[in-house]
């Protein structure tokens, strides 16, 4: 399958990369071309240094969509309105998974602060009616999920 995964260049994004690139196309989406080239390629070198085979690619947010069956929504929560609003005209077809938790820092701890809507991805799915919208991975650590020997 050719997942793309918006944001890929964060933290969870290389958790999500480094567990499906052997399976499946990644490709990582970033707003900044060279970032997601480099942040692709220091995945695919961590892989291989292991011994897999794998196929991270790194590329624009809008062209990860164009080329992927599945995306990822793995930004920030205002990041997130904001991407979707540039992305709107190509997210047409495919399924749109949302790792988004909206939380605001305070006091040096965080807050859960979801919108009028009752969590991201119904906010989401109302400004993407024609997209399938999954919410899912919320309770994964960025941690664990770049740990390889965490999971499994
Ligand atoms: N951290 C966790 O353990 C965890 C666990 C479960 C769910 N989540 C959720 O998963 C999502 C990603 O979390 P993360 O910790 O990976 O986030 P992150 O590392 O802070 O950011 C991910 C990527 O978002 C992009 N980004 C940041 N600000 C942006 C903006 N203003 N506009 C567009 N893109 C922007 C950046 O990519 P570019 O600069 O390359 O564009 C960045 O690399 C969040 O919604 C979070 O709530 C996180």
């Amino acid at each position: 399958m050719k997942i793309a995964i918006l944001g890929g260049t964060g933290r969870v994004g290389e958790g999500l990369a480094t567990r499906w690139a052997t399976r499946h196309n990644i490709y990582i989406g970033s707003r900044d071309v060279e970032k997601a080239k480099n942040a692709a390629c220091g995945y695919s070198c961590r892989l291989t240094d292991q011994g897999f085979e794998c196929q991270i690619d790194g590329t624009s947010n809008k062209e990860a969509v164009e080329k992927a069956d599945v995306a990822v929504l793995s930004v920030p929560f205002e990041a997130a309105l904001d991407l979707i609003e540039c992305l709107r005209p190509v997210l047409k077809n495919q399924i749109l998974i949302s790792l988004v938790v909206p939380m605001k820092k305070e006091n040096g701890s965080f807050e859960y602060t979801p919108p009028e809507e009752g969590c991201a991805a119904l906010r989401i799915q109302h400004l993407l009616p024609g997209v399938k919208v999954v919410s899912a991975y919320h309770n994964l650590s960025y941690r664990k999920l770049c740990n390889p020997d965490k999971y499994g």
